[in-house]
């Protein structure tokens, strides 16, 4: 069983002279057998500090860290039985990039045919069986981060920690190989915890993902959740390709129940909320509006076409209302020019709203919405 507990995990490092560092703080997280994660945030979020916790090469500061009921804190990184591919490669220069892959192996004496053939199988899953026989120091850094990556991969662990595995490979080469990683981690039923900083990666990979900020989690969940239902400011402003709009506003009592108007967007910009959406009036919020969920082409407001960009699969578009910006994004063409004005309407489930104050998400709208 490799169900991965972290408790209130905090790294705080204190180095010599310098102030001391907080790179993770009261991290929780439980990862179940057989799930793969995604570690998701930007430069210096903490992601790495959190691996290296979890092997054993960082000593945690607070907090606990177990694995398959077992509690890590206090086990060197041998006693762990994790498995790790580093961010920075770390080969054994002397060794040829076919023992490298095949160290763990060798060392824990297992028969010759199997190593064999296992290296065989990986290295042709990341793509290095040309360079087998070759030195690390003689291969390319994309090269050589395949290697760390077959490494981690052919070892039997009960947990296998990728940092950043693909982060000098080119976009192309990246789809594939994730699509292999992800095969070869299921087939085996491998529990794995994947660093990266590309959400398309942590999306198409993961069963679930931890986003990170400022050495915090901001939210742990399916990559459908954090689009549909983002926990907060953060990660409604993070995930999406576009992101969210963001618009400030308030909530407001009409006629017909609670409604959400913009003032950046005169009053063009009035969205009815269904009477469940229990919000007092007045209530400062951001206006969260998804860019798949503006459908333009005919709706209750209009807009003015600023640019039209066909994509070869999708449309973005930037619009305007009274000077206040918002994307849309449209599956197929949309026929406007600039300086157009069109009709939009706001899908029930594209409005979320965030408390101004806290950032937490208040209201997510759904499918079934008035
Ligand atoms: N050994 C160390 N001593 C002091 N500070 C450190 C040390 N290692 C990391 N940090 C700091 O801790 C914070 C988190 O670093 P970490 O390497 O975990 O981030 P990361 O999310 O992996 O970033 P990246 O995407 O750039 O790899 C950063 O502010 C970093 O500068
Ligand atoms: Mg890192």
């Amino acid at each position: 069983m490799a169900d991965l507990m972290l408790n209130s995990v905090t790294k705080i490092y204190r180095p010599r002279g310098r102030e001391a560092v907080r790179a993770v703080s009261g991290l929780d997280m439980a990862v179940g057998d057989g799930e793969i994660i995604a570690l998701l945030g930007s430069s210096g979020c903490g992601k790495t500090s959190t691996l290296r916790m979890i092997t054993g090469f960082e000593a945690v500061s607070e907090g606990s860290i177990s694995l398959g009921g077992r509690r890590l804190n206090e086990l060197r990184p041998a006693e762990r039985n994790v498995a790790m591919a580093f961010e920075g490669y770390s080969l054994y220069p002397p060794l040829t990039v076919r023992d490298n892959v095949a160290f763990a192996l060798l060392r824990e004496r297992a028969p010759r045919e199997e190593v064999v053939r296992k290296v065989a199988e990986v290295a042709e899953l990341v793509g290095i069986a040309d360079s087998l026989d070759r030195f690390p120091s003689t291969i390319s850094s994309g090269q050589q981060q395949r290697a760390s990556l077959a490494r981690a991969l052919i070892r039997p662990a009960a947990l296998h920690l990728l940092d950043e595995p693909m982060s000098q490979l080119e976009p192309q080469v990246r789809a594939i190989l994730r699509a292999r990683i992800k095969e070869w981690l299921k087939d085996r039923g491998m529990t794995a915890v994947v660093v990266t900083h590309d959400q398309t990666d942590a999306i198409a990979l993961a069963d679930r993902i931890a986003v990170m900020e400022a050495s915090r989690l901001m939210q742990f969940a399916t990559p459908a959740e954090l689009r549909e239902r983002p926990a907060n400011l953060f990660v409604a402003s993070f995930i999406g390709e576009p992101p969210m709009n963001l618009i400030e506003a308030e909530v407001a009592v009409g006629a017909s129940g609670p409604r959400v108007v913009a003032p950046a967007a005169g009053s063009a910009l009035t969205l009815d909320l269904p009477q469940t959406a229990a919000l007092p009036a007045g209530h400062r919020v951001w206006l969260g509006l998804s860019p798949r969920h503006l459908a333009v082409g005919q709706g209750p407001h209009r807009a003015e076409v600023m640019v039209n960009q066909w994509l070869g699969d999708q449309t973005h578009l930037a619009l305007e209302i009274d000077g206040l910006p918002l994307t849309a994004v449209a599956a197929g063409m949309v026929d406007a020019v600039p300086g157009e004005v069109v009709p939009f309407a706001v899908e029930p489930r594209g409005i979320h709203l965030f408390d101004c104050a806290e950032g937490a998400a208040i209201y997510h709208g759904s499918a079934e919405a008035a």
